[in-house]
């Protein structure tokens, strides 16, 4: 199709709209309201075009053959103008004292666009105050165009529904729930509504004073020069203040340094540049992040605290008797070195282990794995994949043959339907929670969730399923059965793709929906729900985390995820598939890349003899053949006196390892333990010598998000003091323990990789330039997987298979002295026990400590309320903490978030495992409970999102101001909202 633009014929896709067209072909039309990721919101009136001779919108028409368009007619400028001016009616414009004034503020380009030189509608103040009460951001009603971009962003984006604009008011300006001051408002700090402001209204508090060259001046002073600049420009006009701000913006360019990298904390990936002056982290802008676009959680677009933190390790410390003094590189990595070699010499290369870190670079994990196995020759290295993510690869790896997500989060976006397992992803992986939240709210996507808890997706699914603790494969099984057994499965694609079904099938029989109920506690119209809408959608998706992965059946309930899915034929094609949420920004990474006990990169098996050898002459050494220790077993051995010695980086081992007592006797067994972190953490505690290490923003690198997504991130800031990227520390060991490394940049490490491993073999630092990214696996040519599975599955013949599984008992069980169930998990605001998130002020005054949450029915019974102190006692250890009532935990379930180091939940959990990964089954935890009598505050203070009231609606509404009185369409006669 073709319309004709400003006299030429243009070809259109299909579903383009009028101003993605005219963007597309380079004319410039203003468009302030307008964003892309948003879609039309239709506020602001500035992007009025002639349609067939009538004034129409461009964001909000879509082009159509045949369309005549004229863009900058006499009458599509005027309405431009004219509605431009009403928006200068409400923002004042002093760009050269604006924080905003970075070359990206949408008014100041806009003003510069049309040429403007004066204002027909005078700036009038609205009668409110700024409000300053979040920590993060500010808005300024004063300078609020009321474009509506932060409330479509926050209602139909993030779908967190905490502001709206009540074009009713007399003075409209942007409400949080509806009237609250921000800090005691629902907004749970996103960012997304600030990222997306076109001005200055809502800005980043860190930007404030900081970004402009006379931002800092007070406001008295900074007022005085506002009101001569308001004052000349009557006669001078705008384009020669104008000019001045632009030179003021330049200059701006010289010291304020933009730098793209990848968050630090979740799975999801998002990607976004940084700003930084000097060391001043101006704010994070994310921009066009393939995982993200604009998107953020409150933790990748506000919590940098760490970075500066007083507490960062700056210089390398050896134990000295109970305590640790400082010293040098040189000093600790010798005796690094030379213990290690005694070690090893006197008790073999078997006595030493590896832990490699999931927050650092798949770099950082292929040096740690090259050091266990070509330098010291053991198989002895692990990540913390082992505590939540191997079972769901055993499911995967048994079922489809990829240890990886089959699609990208924008399958999930299309799927028909998602089914969430174990997960609570809006707190866990929020910017992925956005994305089946804006599906479910906008696109009438359905959603069905399975939880011991009524977390946030719990609460908007179609079908919520509370089970039984531990239950989950039965239900799964039980539906997958009925599917089958009532012709509501695929039974082309499984005749086509999946083999073992006959098999299958049969060892389904004992999973009736009666055995199901019974079991799991679920009524049997709810399952046979459940199974029809799975069968009946246009796409299925199942997203599961450690609620599934922290059991003794981890593996087991994994794959009967994955044999619904093949029995509903709902792989190989976009809308579809299975998708573990990883939990560590790097931890797909770090197992991909070969920091597991049995296997090289990209699951190379060490196990087998052509593959060591292929290691064997590129490393020219020779290899251990047996695959090594996890790290369950780690523990286990240094116990059994036979492991004496571990290197361990950016891993909080002794708090996020199951049964902490258990694993802080084994740390201080060790004969010689390394760390290398970049505070000093409670596992650093038990280290004999500890090095000072460089966090995300100091190094280069890149990290795999959950999604296969392998992401580059960049040097923002130089090392801190004395620390060191890991990559660094790693290659000085090994090379003072001879191996000759010379890796002077992470890209040469990467051909390396490349170079050994067919699932990377395309991976180049080139092809992974800037926003640019890769789906593993990618092929020497470059290209990469989005969706893993569309010729075949990862088997020999290319079929998948059906697993069996049977069910057996959770471990841990209650009985009469340990009456309750614990579950635990992340919090939204921290990331796991908080090393990292504590250290940024605003979090900790939002969350600034560990809670219990109890049931309404439980406190009822023990006389508990909110704030009271209570004793939990496992079989194990003791915690203790404040409690919160709520509704989202039912009967004898308590949870608590692994925010706090002091009390951890790992201290209750048990040293049972998942049969197959020994992954701890954190879940499976039997506890009592005590209460102490002392009550205090909540825990969760006032300013605490999870007090707030949203006020969900569609969008800005902007029919709501269009009924307006005082409104007319420009072009029509000129009035303006805020001057009746
Ligand atoms: S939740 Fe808060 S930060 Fe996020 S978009 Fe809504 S108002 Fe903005
Ligand atoms: S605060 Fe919201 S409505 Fe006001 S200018 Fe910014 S994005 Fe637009
Ligand atoms: S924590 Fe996760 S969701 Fe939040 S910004 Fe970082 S990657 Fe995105
Ligand atoms: S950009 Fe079209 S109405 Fe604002």
């Amino acid at each position: 199709m073709t319309v004709t633009l400003n006299g030429r014929p243009h070809a259109i896709q299909a579903g383009e709209r009028l101003i993605d067209l005219i963007n597309r072909s380079g004319i410039e039309v203003p468009h302030v309201c307008y964003h892309p990721q948003l879609g039309p919101i239709q506020s602001c009136d500035t992007c009025m075009v002639e349609v067939d001779g009538k004034l129409m919108r461009a964001c909000g028409t879509m082009a159509a053959e045949d369309m005549n368009v004229v863009t900058s007619s006499a009458r599509a400028d005027a309405a431009q103008r004219e509605a431009f001016d009403r928006i200068l009616g409400n923002h004042l414009l002093y760009c050269t004292v604006c924080d905003n004034n970075n070359g990206n503020c949408t008014i100041h380009n806009t003003t510069k666009l049309l040429a403007v030189e004066h204002q027909e509608i005078p700036y009038k103040p609205k009668p409110y105050e700024v409000d300053m009460s979040n920590p993060f951001y500010r808005y300024d009603p004063d300078q609020c165009i009321l474009c509506g971009r932060c409330v479509q962003a926050c209602q139909t984006l993030e779908v967190n529904e905490t502001l709206s604009i009540r074009w009713e008011d007399e003075h409209p300006r942007v409400l949080w729930d509806g009237g609250a001051s921000i800090g005691e408002s629902s907004c749970v700090s996103c960012g997304h509504c600030v990222t997306v402001c076109p001005c200055n209204a809502l800005m980043e508090t860190s930007m404030l004073g900081e970004a402009g060259y006379m931002t800092s001046l007070s406001k008295p002073a900074l007022d005085g020069m506002i009101d001569v600049v308001k004052g000349i420009e009557p006669e001078m006009g705008y384009g020669a203040i104008m000019q001045v701000s632009e030179i003021e913006s330049h200059m701006r360019e010289s010291r304020t340094k933009k730098t793209k990298t990848v968050c630090t904390y979740c799975g999801v990936g998002c990607s976004f540049d940084v700003w930084t002056k000097d060391r001043h982290i101006l704010k994070v802008e994310p921009l066009e992040g393939a995982a993200n676009g604009v998107s953020t959680c409150i933790k990748g677009k506000f919590s940098w605290g760490h970075i500066n933190s007083q507490d960062r390790l700056i210089e390398p410390l050896i134990r000295d008797g109970n305590g640790f003094r400082e010293a040098s590189w040189d000093e600790a990595l010798s005796l690094v070195a030379r213990r290690f070699s005694e070690i090893k010499a006197a008790t073999g290369p078997d006595s030493l282990a590896f832990i490699s870190s999931s927050k650092c670079t798949n770099e950082e994990s292929y040096l740690m794995q090259k050091l266990a196995r070509a330098v010291i020759g053991t198989n002895n290295m692990d990540n913390c994949s082992r505590y939540c993510q191997a079972p769901a690869t055993t499911g995967l790896f048994r079922t489809v043959g990829y240890g990886g997500d089959s699609g990208s989060i924008t399958d999930i976006e299309k799927a028909g339907l998602v089914l969430i397992v174990g997960s609570n992803t809006a707190e866990s992986h929020p910017v992925i929670a956005t994305r089946v939240k804006r599906a479910h709210k906008m696109h009438g996507q359905k959603l069905i969730v399975s939880d011991l808890r009524e977390n946030e997706m719990a609460e908007r699914a179609d079908v919520f399923l509370h089970p039984r603790p531990g239950t989950d494969l039965i239900w799964l099984s039980a539906v997958t059965k009925y599917i089958l057994d009532n012709g509501l499965a695929d039974d082309k694609f499984i005749a086509e793709w999946v083999n073992r079904a006959d098999e299958f099938k049969k060892s389904l029989e004992s999973f009736t929906l009666e055995m199901a109920s019974e079991r799991c506690g679920l009524p049997i119209e709810t399952l046979t729900k459940v199974a029809d809408m799975i069968a009946g959608a246009d796409g299925v998706c199942i997203l599961w985390a450690m609620g599934v992965t922290q059991h003794s059946m981890g593996s087991d309930t994994s794959t009967a995820i994955s044999n619904l899915l093949l029995a509903t034929g709902n792989y190989m094609k976009p809308g579809t598939g299975a998708y573990p949420l990883r939990g560590h920004n790097n931890v797909q990474g770090a197992s991909d890349h070969g920091a597991m006990p049995n296997f090289f990169p990209g699951y190379q098996e060490v196990a087998e003899p052509a593959i060591r050898a292929k290691f064997e002459k590129a490393w020219n050494v020779s290899l251990p053949p047996k695959p090594g220790l996890d790290n369950h077993l780690m523990i286990d051995a240094i116990h059994d006196g036979k492991l004496k010695s571990m290197y361990v980086f950016g891993e909080e081992m002794s708090l996020v390892d199951s049964n902490a007592n258990y694993v802080g006797d084994a740390l201080s067994k060790l004969d010689f333990f390394v760390m290398q972190e970049i505070f000093f953490s409670e596992t650093c505690r038990f280290a004999d010598v500890i090095l000072p290490a460089s966090p995300s923003l100091e190094k280069e690198g890149t990290f795999t998000s959950t999604e296969r997504r392998i992401q580059r991130l960049y040097q923002a800031l130089e090392p801190l003091g004395e620390s060191r990227p890991d990559w660094i520390i790693i290659q000085d060991i090994a090379n003072r323990l001879g191996a000759g490394w010379k890796y002077e940049h992470p890209s040469q490490i990467y051909e390396e990789i490349a170079s050994l491993t067919p699932l990377f073999a395309g991976v180049t630092y080139e092809r992974l330039e800037g926003y640019k990214t890769l789906q593993w696996p990618v092929a020497e040519d470059g290209s990469d997987q989005p969706l893993l599975y569309t010729k075949n599955f990862n088997f020999p013949d290319g079929k998948a298979t059906f697993y069996p599984v049977p069910w057996s008992e959770p471990t841990d069980q209650q009985d009469a002295e340990y009456d309750l169930h614990l579950n635990n998990g992340r919090l939204l605001e921290h990331f796991h026990e908080g090393n990292m998130t504590y250290r940024t002020e605003g979090i900790r005054e939002k969350t600034p400590c560990v809670f219990i949450e109890v049931s309404p029915d439980l406190a009822g019974e023990r006389g508990i309320q909110t704030g009271g102190w209570v004793q939990l006692t496992s079989r194990y250890g003791k915690v203790r903490a404040q409690a919160v009532i709520t509704t989202r935990v039912q009967g004898k379930e308590l949870y608590m978030p692994m925010n706090s180091t002091d009390e951890a939940v790992n201290r209750l959990t048990s040293s049972h495992t998942d049969k197959v990964t020994h992954t701890p089954a954190y879940k499976e935890t039997s506890v009592q409970l005590r209460v102490l009598g002392e009550v205090g505050d909540d825990p969760l203070p006032r300013t605490n999102s999870r007090h707030g009231h949203p006020t969900p609606q569609t969008g800005v509404e902007v029919e709501r101001k269009w009924k307006r009185k005082d409104y007319r369409q420009p072009g029509d006669q000129l009035v303006q909202i805020q001057t009746r």
